[in-house]
């Protein structure tokens, strides 16, 4: 970024109300999508549901700051300026710590002695709400146990629209119910623990690819904006929005806004995305914080929802900001309502109090910048040297229900009676994937390689493994007690030697591939961070192939982060079973044996379909610009049809398909039954917001505001919101400095009077309209287990809409039951309101269709023996 361009803070910068468009660039092929302005920038209602004691505890709590105090609570110092990935300005008047924000969905980043978790992806495929929860609780409670304050997660963008998208791993499936059950169960996990949940990256955050001008030219590619996601409103609510709605409604603190432009404006800076969608629509009540330099504007991000930029420098290490300095400047010139910063620090404070109770928080007693125990805890300026990180040891007994969590989220995708393995007289283990990276699990920085066992992903979605069980050292051990023989190799390129052992008398085979992926900034083996093909990597279709080619008991098990092309072998007769195990973390071979063995009985679901081609998934990865310099487009023509909806529109088979999973014994469906709730009609909301609260009074005199004189030591490149000058146009840096809101803000953003209420929005309650959420109808169904041992099983309820454009079946509720031999258990199912209804973009509301309503229950989204139709 050029120095005029970051420093004009206050100037507009791409608003939401017009697109971005490169006047020299030549190559306009076409209108851009555009997006509409939303303002005024809702505030906060203390009255809202779940939300009340904070929000009072808030309000005496803002209502004594000044402009400058607050103004620290919405800005980060800056890259590297503190302990944590991202930490606010602190408090001191009051006792406020400097808040800590630190990664990642999946465990601690960059920390020591804390715990690896399996992938969330991996967790979907649990299908099982309460080890859900469990897994955002225990993480919690290990983020809590290191003083972090906002943990960054969990993740519903990237949804997963494209199965190479890099960061697909991180959340949770390309379903918005599956991944809305994820992310509720996640949210109120680990904000049960005490840390606030961050739900990101908001919003169409499908691919790494253009995610950042930056990064892209660091590869290659001539753009001067990010990449737009082009998405049209019904698509936005029946998919990308949906899950972001059950974590507002689960009580989510914090959203993080995205990287990328959403029809050609900011994530971070798009009014109808924060203001409307966010806020107004969902009611969403805690803050929304920048993705790490996703801000690039100051007045015009902060009218448009944006509370609380990070890391808070322009970019990084600049020493500027946005914010800081330039906020109190704007308050105090009128670009930016007063109204706003004080939403902004009521919406910080609520969330905080809202699940940490008190501000007396734990230390934060690690470093993501260094292992060592002294160092300067202003890591940049390299001030401040004492103890940074005391090593405290979080992880508790949370090993066992990382391996429970592992075990029970791999998928028996096929099994012709190999598996469980009894006692096996030989057992070969094969390939790379089994054994350990030979510089140590964490070898390479934020996993950045692909060497040895995949346990997770790479980026910033990564935590250090205290250690890392692999598939070789459980089966190993496993074997010895079982008195099996037990050989293996850890190469996919030992061809002789593979096939001598392998041709062995006797041999149960079990070869070990992988597939990664992660995040943008990294570039493994020219996949910068999405997958360049879907295909094993390191020759692991070969591996596969010579195995199976001389042994006809092959097992193969894969470690990826999105599905693979199985197409050249899963076929074969020798290839007795597959298992996907996903990004089990650090009990990786634990849970595999657990299953292997049939300690742990299988019922994880795929929770992504398994397509025969690349192209057979329709949406793909945008690799190469595709307008001039500008920002490269990305058209989500497909609406809702991706993964197994684009599949079940196109009619074209599959390998295996989305929640499709194998059990060690059977279970079958009977007797499927309605019954339909009195839900009553639906109620539009309809009345309109109090006037725009203030809190505390401020002075409007700038040499309030100059650096203090006393008790204060400037930390280098370290962002305050002080002036160092009464001139105010010197103080902010930015040579357009004097222009009004009225100038080049759009109309209506210093509205402070009551706004009408949406009627799609839900009153006191977050989420949206609360009727959206009543039950009208609840399906049960006989499940039995025929098999001879106990089980656990997954019914799925599915609905067809019934209109020519809505998918042939969607998930809408499902539940993992355990069932003894022989016994036949209810399975009970329930539809929502929203569940049966489609956004209606004329209407702007949720609308149940004329068109005949059928439920499904059944073992996936192509097994769906029961049906019955809605009442
Ligand atoms: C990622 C976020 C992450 C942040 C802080 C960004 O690059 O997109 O997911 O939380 O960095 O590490
Ligand atoms: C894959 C690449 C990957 C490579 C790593 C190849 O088979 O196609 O995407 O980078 O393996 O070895």
């Amino acid at each position: 970024m050029k120095a005029a361009t970051a420093l004009s803070c206050l100037a507009g910068g791409s608003l939401a109300a017009a697109g971005t468009i490169n006047p020299a660039n030549k190559i306009q092929k076409r209108a851009l999508q555009t997006s509409d302005p939303h303002y005024p920038s809702p505030w906060m209602n203390p009255d809202a549901d779940g939300w009340a004691e904070a929000y009072a505890q808030a309000r005496d709590f803002v209502s004594q700051l000044t402009l400058p105090e607050k103004v620290n609570l919405t800005t980060g110092v800056g890259w590297q300026g503190e302990q944590c990935v991202g930490q606010t300005g602190a408090i001191p008047r009051f006792g406020l710590r400097s808040l800590c924000m630190h990664d990642a969905p999946l465990g601690i980043r960059g920390s020591d002695y804390n715990s690896a978790f399996p992938s969330g992806q991996t967790a979907a495929a649990t299908w099982d709400r309460g080890l859900m929860y469990r897994r955002g609780y225990a993480m919690g409670k290990e983020a809590k146990g290191k003083g972090i304050n906002v943990l960054l997660g969990p993740v519903a963008g990237p949804l997963g629209r494209m199965p190479a998208a890099g960061r697909n791993w991180e959340g949770f499936a390309p379903d918005p119910v599956l991944t809305g059950v994820g992310m509720s169960e996640t949210v109120k996990g680990t904000q049960d623990a005490g840390v606030v949940a961050c739900a990101k990256h908001f919003i169409g955050n499908e691919q790494e690819n253009f995610r950042q001008v930056g990064e892209a030219q660091g590869y290659g590619h001539n753009i001067s904006e990010t990449l737009s996601s082009n998405i049209d409103d019904k698509t936005m609510h029946e998919l990308y929005l949906w899950p972001f709605a059950d974590a507002v409604r689960a009580g989510v603190g914090s959203v993080m806004c995205s990287y990328q432009q959403v029809n050609n404006s900011y994530g971070c800076q798009n009014s109808k995305l924060l203001n409307d969608l966010l806020k107004n629509e969902l009611g969403f009540q805690g803050f929304v914080m920048s993705d790490w330099q996703a801000q690039h504007t100051g007045a015009a991000s902060a009218v448009a929802g944006l509370d609380m930029t990070m890391p808070g420098d322009t970019s990084f290490n600049t020493g500027l900001s946005f914010w800081g300095t330039n906020l109190t400047l704007a308050v105090l010139n009128g670009t930016v309502p007063a109204y706003r910063v004080d939403d902004m620090a009521m919406r910080i404070m609520a969330s905080i109090f809202k699940v940490s109770k008190t501000t007396d928080f734990d230390p934060i007693n690690f470093s993501f910048w260094t292992l060592d125990t002294y160092g300067p805890v202003h890591w940049v300026a390299k001030e401040g040297y004492q103890e940074i990180n005391s090593h405290v040891d979080v992880r508790e007994d949370h090993g066992k229900l990382i391996r429970e969590i592992a075990a029970k989220g791999t998928v028996l995708l096929k099994n012709s009676g190999a598996l469980p393995l009894q006692k096996p007289k030989f057992v070969a283990v094969i390939g790379e994937d089994a054994g350990g990276n030979p510089n140590g699990p964490n070898g390479c920085s934020d996993r950045g390689c692909d060497d040895g066992t995949l346990a997770m992903g790479w980026g910033s979605g990564t935590a250090n493994f205290p250690y890392l069980v692999t598939p070789d050292a459980a089966l190993q051990a496993r074997a010895i007690e079982d008195g099996s023989r037990y050989e293996s190799i850890l190469s996919n390129y030992a061809h002789d030697k593979t096939d001598a052992l392998v041709s062995q008398a006797n041999v149960t085979a079990i070869v070990f591939v992988n597939a990664d992926s992660g995040e943008g900034y990294i570039n493994v083996d020219g996949n910068m961070g999405d997958r360049k093909n879907l295909t094993l990597w390191k020759n692991g279709d070969d591996l596969v192939k010579r195995v199976s080619g001389a042994c006809s008991n092959t097992i193969v098990v894969i470690h990826s982060t999105g599905p693979v092309l199985l197409t050249e072998w899963y076929e074969s007769p020798n290839i007795t079973a597959i298992l996907w195990a996903g990004l089990p973390g650090q009990e990786s071979g634990n849970s595999i044996a657990d299953v292997l063995y049939g300690d742990v009985n299988p019922a994880a679901r795929s929770p992504f379909t398994w397509g025969k081609t690349r192209e057979s998934y329709g949406a793909d990865v945008l690799y190469e610009p595709n307008n001039g310099n500008g920002a490269p487009q990305q058209d989500f023509s497909e609406g809702v049809f991706i993964d197994y909806r684009y599949f079940d529109k196109q009619n074209s088979s599959v390998i295996y398909e989305f929640g499709h999973g194998l059990s060690y014994t059977t279970f079958e469906y009977s007797n499927i039954r309605v019954e339909k709730s009195n839900a009553g009609e639906y109620k539009p909301t309809t009345g309109s917001t109090a006037a725009a609260p203030t809190f505390g009074n401020f002075s409007t005199d700038l040499k309030d505001y100059l650096f203090p004189k006393e008790d204060f030591s400037y930390i280098y490149q370290y962002i305050y919101p002080y002036v160092n000058t009464t001139d105010a146009k010197k103080a902010s840096a930015d040579p357009h400095y004097g222009q009004t809101a009225e100038e080049f803000l759009p109309p209506h953003v210093l509205d402070a009077d009551a706004q009408p209420l949406l009627r799609s929005s839900g009153g006191n309650s977050p989420g949206g309209n609360r009727q959206l959420y009543d039950i009208m109808y609840t399906i049960t169904a006989d499940i039995t287990n025929t098999g001879a041992i106990v089980g656990e099983e997954v019914p799925q309820l599915y609905v067809s809409l019934g209109g020519p454009e809505d998918p042939k079946v969607q998930l809408r509720d499902f539940d993992r039951m355990r069932i003894d031999p022989g016994e036949t258990k209810q399975f009970t199912g329930r539809l929502t309101r929203r569940d049966l209804s489609n956004w209606d973009i004329e209407v702007q509301d949720w609308v149940v269709s004329e068109h005949k309503k059928t439920a499904f229950v059944g073992k996936s989204s192509r097994k769906l023996d029961l049906k019955i139709e809605l009442p």
